[in-house]
């Protein structure tokens, strides 16, 4: 699966740009600023359907227009299909969006994902690692809705219930209607248990995929990554026992409920356990070591989706491997290759590239992108 034409008008600084890829390495070099990450940040809605950096849509509309579009034409052995987002701004406010294949409507989020798997590659990444646990729980829910197309559609109904919930929790306690907190407290269980099963399950795919890749790229004992859940007892992982266990946590939890006001268990308080010899990296591992592991989860969604979805996904790598040392880029870029397109994003053109045979070169600057040689880009 490949992209061989991209055309993006007026999102962020990119006012209107033409690209045409053959070769499977795109390597985009620019200076600071110029729209380097803009261009991956548009390439990488046609896998998403939306921007992966905002929540505010319309920030991606560049200042002073009114809307933006970015179209894919992609290639998947004989088949030719193309993937459009485009943004309205309706007023100061509010957008209207629209996703398309093949110039059609999609109206399911879950269909258009399907279509054209990417991994992007940024110094975010980290935080996977270092930060929150939110970041964590999008991670496995970003890779668990490349397998399982009702995850998306799960996880929206389960924000919707658990917002639901912890409003009526907070209602005095003559206007909460009991029958309403039950539909609310069965639906929050019916949902969760299947998002943390299916999360459990991408957990115990991807954990060989972590061993051996971390393994080959930068060898030495491999973190262990160990799912966990808010609720407890979970004898069996299957979606009857998962419900048992999630139910027998509500029900201990119960008054601690009334009185927090909130709901205490589920898959929005979940988490993951990342160690190192047998220390949490979040506490104990050094910037190498965390940079490395976050590196092996990306990598491992990129072989997850290959072997469950027989499509390869479309590489991006916004300038993160910049701090590794050259052996391990070399091995990491090494890995990537031959199999799939990548889009690379720098400021400077590393010797390691010179290596890489079959790489089309672009400059970016201004929000303006040329083909171009590497003789030419060496002279800059
Ligand atoms: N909605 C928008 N409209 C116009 N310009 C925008 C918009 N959003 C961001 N920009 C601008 O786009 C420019 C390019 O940003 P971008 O992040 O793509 O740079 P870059 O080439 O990746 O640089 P760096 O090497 O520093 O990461 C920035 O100056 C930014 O302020
Ligand atoms: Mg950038």
């Amino acid at each position: 699966m490949f992209i061989k034409e991209i055309k993006i008008s007026n999102f962020r600084n990119l006012k209107s740009l033409e690209l045409l890829s053959n070769g499977d390495f795109n390597l985009i070099v620019g200076k600071n600023a110029q729209g380097k990450s803009n261009l991956l940040e548009a390439l990488y809605s046609l896998g998403l359907g939306r921007s992966y950096r905002t929540n505010r849509e319309e920030d991606t509309i560049k200042f002073q227009e009114s809307n933006a579009f970015v179209t894919g034409k992609f290639q998947h052995g004989q088949n030719e299909f193309s993937l459009a987002v485009a943004w309205d701004r309706k007023n100061r406010r509010s957008i209207t969006k629209s996703i398309r294949y093949n110039g059609n409507p999609i109206q399911k989020l879950s269909e258009f994902i399907e279509k054209a798997p990417m991994i992007l590659f940024t110094t975010d990444d980290l935080e996977i690692i270092r930060g929150e646990p939110v970041n964590r729980r999008k991670y496995i829910d970003l890779l668990t809705s490349r397998i399982y197309s009702t995850h998306i559609s799960n996880l929206r109904s389960y924000r919707k219930i658990l917002e639901g919930r912890n409003k009526w929790f907070k209602l005095p306690h003559s206007n909460r209607d009991r029958h309403l907190g039950e539909i609310y407290r069965q639906k929050l269980i019916s949902i969760g248990s299947e998002i943390i099963l299916r999360r459990l399950e991408v957990m115990e795919i991807i954990k060989p995929i972590i061993d051996r890749l971390y393994s080959s790229i930068f060898g030495g004992e491999t973190p262990e990554i160990r799912y966990r859940t808010t609720v407890k007892n979970i004898r069996k992982k299957t979606i009857e026992d998962m419900q048992e266990a999630f139910t027998g946590t509500l029900d201990n939890l119960r008054s601690n409920e009334f009185y927090r006001k909130f709901t205490l268990a589920g898959p929005h308080r979940d988490d993951f356990d990342l160690r190192l010899r047998g220390k949490s990296m979040r506490s104990f591992a050094s910037m190498g070591e965390i940079r490395s592991m976050s590196v092996i989860l990306k990598l491992a969604g990129v072989e997850l989706i290959s072997e469950k979805t027989g499509l390869e996904p479309i590489v991006l790598i916004d300038d993160c491997l910049n701090e590794f040392d050259r052996e391990h880029i070399e091995k990491f870029l090494d890995f990537l290759m031959g199999k799939r397109q990548i889009f690379y994003a720098t400021t400077e053109l590393h010797s390691y590239f010179k290596k890489i045979q079959d790489i089309s070169f672009f400059i970016m600057e201004k929000g303006e992108i040329k083909p171009c040689s590497q003789s030419a880009l060496e002279k800059l």
